[in-house]
């Protein structure tokens, strides 16, 4: 959801940037730009589309300067375009501004610009920051700035250059994320700190509602109030691969799930974060709530599911954060809330997590960035430890995601007494031939693949499911979608005869999900129901010899068996690879689908 970085020091800023910008344009692709400190004034070139653009045009011209910021955008206010791009300059030149995020009143400031004599160039709410700061200037930038915060409404992440102070960057973070970057060659600003491995290895997480000053050899921190903060330096976690750029990072990302599980059962052994949880507190639960968007969400419902599943007494909902925040669900003393956020920084989610908190509710986060708000802000983590995700559709993480909210349920069941011991340690011998089964589902057949590619060039695709294969059918269903623009719709198997089966006809491909042995005889009369329609049915099961199915499908791919907890964290993987393979035979860009960006900080 737009992607800051900034540079003052010693080297060009011009090719860190960009090199910065690279690493970011998963937070949004619509266009791009930069802003240099030439040593006279502040140069800002940006192009409508992918950093490449961008590339091209500064091969053509590259501004010199050894400070400067810059921006990948995700369209909220005004379309993709030249102009709409960020760094937007204020009226007199003064100054340069990058902005994540949404400034609700934008259209109040802007009238009150224009009645001054500003005038816009864009269709944006983020240039009034520009042109705020100068009609607020009088020779104090941070005054001019802190004045401006307040007139501010949303939510901001901003890097701001002034012509008047050559070398200084300043940030400012308001519910959306920033970081700072030391180096020894100068310093960053940043929207993650993922990306800032590429230069540095230290960082400092700004806090929420703080203003920077960074210049090359020195930050700065106060708060809205003007007042200095303290701050802490953190270390950088490396991965191995971070400046390499890879064709297809949903591909690697998929083939890295049987390792990421590896990594995220092992984190889990070793934490044991429900050791952390007050007993009494675990054994008196009375109401489980788990909050997502999309796959994190697909994720929430797995969680509602197991929790069901393994011990009675507790009242489980999942909930779609964006809704959750809006509905008047009653949190207690006995209540925890399970927040399930790859990036840790979606803002419906985080919202709720505040909200929770100031109810007085207890939050657990299950998040992949451990030094993410979310992660920060609640009172347990489940440390997703799936490695860097960059690839827009969400993989790996969501099955570690589904693998510790597993291990979550069961630890809760024992603490509950409702599963013994005996029966976790069957669980474990389950866990650690996860990742080889894994490894399995990866080795998808050929013949099979090539079957469903021709297959998906229907216009619409159905999953179906029972029980908890109905929420693998609603991921597998959103993965489709997203990278592949095929309309497709997730279905509980026995819900379709209720209507939908209305747009079942001949050739419609139907993809079931059937890893619950005992429904398997239910599962099988509702594909009967759709075979004779006409549909065409891939059957993902570990069920492969059941007659019933054998004989209902026209496909078959085979899972490997464990125990039916673990189920969703294998069935999901052949539907990834077919995702990414059909949306490959389309022709798009799994990595950066069109309209979406990875991190959706915006409400
Ligand atoms: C996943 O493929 C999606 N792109 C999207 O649904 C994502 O899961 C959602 O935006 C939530 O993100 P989070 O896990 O970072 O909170």
């Amino acid at each position: 959801m737009c992607g800051i970085i900034g540079y003052t020091g010693a080297g060009e800023a011009c090719p860190i940037l960009l090199r910065g910008l690279r690493y970011l344009e998963y937070r949004g692709y619509d266009s791009s730009g930069i802003a240099v400190f030439n040593g006279t004034n502040i140069e800002i070139i940006k192009k409508e589309g992918r950093i490449s653009c961008l590339e091209r045009a500064l091969a053509e011209a590259e501004p010199k300067g050894t400070c400067g910021i810059g921006h990948t955008r995700w369209a909220t206010h005004g379309k993709p375009s030249d102009c709409n791009a960020h760094p937007f300059v204020s009226y007199n030149s003064k100054f340069a501004v990058v902005h994540n995020g949404i400034i609700e009143n934008y259209l109040e400031i802007k009238d009150c610009l224009l009645a001054g004599g500003a005038h816009f160039r864009s269709q944006t709410d983020s240039e009034v920051i520009a042109h705020l700061l100068e009609s607020l200037f009088g020779g104090d930038i941070r005054k001019a700035i802190l004045e401006t915060l307040s007139r501010l409404k949303g939510s901001y992440a901003l890097g701001i250059l002034c012509a008047d102070e050559p070398g200084k960057i300043y940030c400012v973070r308001k519910d959306n994320p920033l970081v700072i970057g030391l180096g020894d060659n100068g310093n960053y600003i940043c929207s993650d700190i993922v990306s800032l491995q590429l230069f540095t290895d230290r960082a400092i997480v700004l806090d929420n509602c703080s203003v920077a000053c960074v210049t090359a050899e020195n930050v700065e921190i106060f708060g809205f109030n003007g007042e200095k903060k303290e701050f802490q330096i953190v270390g950088i976690e490396r991965h191995g691969d971070a400046d390499k750029l890879f064709e297809s990072y949903m591909l690697k990302e998929i083939f890295e799930i049987p390792e990421s599980m590896r990594s995220a059962a092992s984190w889990y052994k070793y934490a044991r974060p429900l050791e952390r949880i007050d007993k009494e507190y675990l054994k008196n639960l009375r109401r489980i709530y788990f909050i997502g968007c999309g796959t994190a969400l697909h994720s929430g419902l797995i969680g509602a599911w197991l929790v069901r599943r393994l011990m009675p007494g507790i009242d489980v909902h999942a909930v779609v954060a964006s809704e959750f925040r809006y509905d008047n669900y009653e949190v207690d003393a006995g209540t925890l809330t399970v927040c399930v956020s790859q990036s840790g920084e979606t803002a419906d989610t985080l919202t709720c997590l505040r909200m929770v908190r100031a109810k007085g509710g207890k939050v657990l986060s299950v998040c992949n960035v451990k030094t993410s708000s979310i992660a920060h802000e609640s009172d347990y983590l489940l440390n997703t430890s799936a490695g860097p995700e960059v690839a827009v559709a969400s993989t790996k993480a969501y099955n570690c995601q589904n693998l510790l909210l597993a291990l979550f349920a069961m630890d809760l069941a024992v603490a509950r007494g409702a599963i013994s011991e005996d029966r976790r340690k069957i669980y474990w011998e389950d866990i650690v031939q996860l990742p080889r089964k894994a490894e399995e589902c990866l080795r998808l057949d050929k013949a099979i693949l090539d079957f469903c590619i021709d297959n998906f060039r229907r216009k619409c695709v159905f999953y179906l499911g029972r029980g908890q294969d109905y929420y693998t059918a609603m991921e597998c269903s959103l993965k489709l979608k997203e990278i592949s623009y095929i309309h497709s719709e997730a279905y509980a198997a026995g819900e379709l005869k209720h209507g939908t089966l209305a747009l079942i006809e001949e050739n419609v491909l139907v993809v079931a999900i059937a890893t619950q042995e005992e429904l398997i005889e239910k599962t099988v009369s509702s594909l009967e129901e759709v075979k004779a329609r006409g549909a065409v049915i891939v059957t993902l099961t570990p069920f492969t010899g059941e007659k019933g199915l054998r004989a209902v499908s026209d496909a078959l791919i085979p899972l490997p068996r464990t125990d039916e907890i673990f189920y969703s964290v294998l069935s999901v993987i052949p539907a990834q690879l077919m995702a990414y393979f059909i949306a490959r035979a389309k022709g798009c860009d799994a990595d950066k689908p069109r309209n979406l960006a990875k991190s959706v900080t915006v409400e």
